[in-house]
């Protein structure tokens, strides 16, 4: 959507955007949408970062910026003068309350009005502490920042939509089977990773974003994706459902106490327990903010998986 466009909302100033985490996979393609705008961006990049990661990102338009995020002078200096800092760092505590926190404290000494944390998920604030690791992260930082003298925004969009064609443990392509937990007619959330930047640079720009906004690009259950997939391959996908909820809580239970302690963001057991919060309905997005920027065109699930089909 172009700048024009913009309606409702506060249109944005001549102060630059700060992105952090921009040579990550979804910090790429906010990067992307930023330079789609024509908005002026500065890229944050660690030092060793690649030359092919950093030509990408001066390609969509940013200003690289290197800096070492245990230097807090320099972290502050790369923020100074930005109307908005938004993260997309990825990883566990060091990184989203370290790494992270270190950011928010550069930006608030350098005056930044707005930060938008690498959240982009189900919805946190409605689901159970102790259920999902990553889940108590985001909320360990939300704390953290609604105590910070600057104004958060955080982009909740459910489960990446890309995933439905492999890493989620739902659509089984080989067996022909839509694996499910609890009901069948669960709606589960997706929106696919472009239109989660796309959206997020609109958010940079919005000067009157609130605390939380919440985007599905696909709402869907079990049920209608047996049926899209029918539809597209031409051959049955029948339901396969192993347990309830209450199974599901076991096995990761039991998946946990089998895998050793490791570094992995998203292990087998963090998928499993972001699949119970889906399931349940307790990480439902609503109401949604899907219109806030006019954003027409969402990736249905039907295109995703029509793509892997
Ligand atoms: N809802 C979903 O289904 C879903 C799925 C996947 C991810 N996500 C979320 O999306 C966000 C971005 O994830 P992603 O997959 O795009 O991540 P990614 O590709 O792994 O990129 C991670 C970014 O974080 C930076 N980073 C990591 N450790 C750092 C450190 N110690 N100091 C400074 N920067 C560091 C990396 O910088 P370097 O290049 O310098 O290492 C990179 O730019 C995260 O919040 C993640 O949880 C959501």
């Amino acid at each position: 959507m172009a700048v024009q466009e913009l309606t409702d909302v506060t249109l944005p100033s001549s102060k630059p955007i700060v992105l952090a985490g921009g040579t990550g996979d979804l910090g790429g393609r906010i990067a992307t949408a930023l330079g789609r705008r024509r908005v002026a961006f500065r890229a944050l990049v660690r030092p060793g970062t690649s030359a092919a990661l950093r030509a990408g990102l001066e390609a969509a338009g940013a200003t690289l910026v290197e800096v070492d995020y245990d230097d807090g002078a320099a972290l502050r200096d790369a923020c100074g003068g930005a109307a908005c800092v938004v993260s997309a760092l990825n990883g566990l505590e060091p990184v989203m309350i370290g790494m992270q926190g270190k950011l928010l404290d550069a930006a608030v000494a350098a005056g930044v009005p707005r930060f938008i944390p690498s959240d982009f998920s189900l919805d946190f604030t409605k689901t159970r502490p102790g259920d999902n690791r990553n889940m108590d992260v985001r909320r360990a930082f939300m704390a953290r920042i609604d105590h910070a003298p600057i104004k958060a925004t955080s982009v909740l969009n459910g489960a990446f939509a890309d995933l439905l064609t492999g890493q989620a443990p739902i659509v089984l392509q080989k067996q022909h089977r839509i694996l499910y937990w609890g009901s069948a007619d669960q709606p589960l959330d997706f929106t696919a990773k472009d239109d989660v930047a796309d959206y997020v640079a609109d958010v940079a720009l919005d000067a009157a974003s609130p605390r939380f906004l919440r985007i599905a690009g696909a709402t869907v259950s079990p049920r209608q994706l047996a049926d899209i997939m029918t539809d597209l391959t031409k051959q049955t996908f029948r339901l396969f459902r192993p347990g309830g909820i209450g199974l599901l809580g076991v096995l990761i239970g039991v998946a946990r106490t089998l895998t050793p302690r490791s570094d992995e963001v998203f292990p087998a057991w963090q998928g499993m327990q972001y699949l119970r919060d889906m399931a349940s309905g307790r990480g439902k997005l609503a109401p949604l903010d899907n219109d806030r920027y006019g954003k027409k065109k969402w990736t249905s699930a039907r295109d995703v998986l029509a793509s892997a089909a």
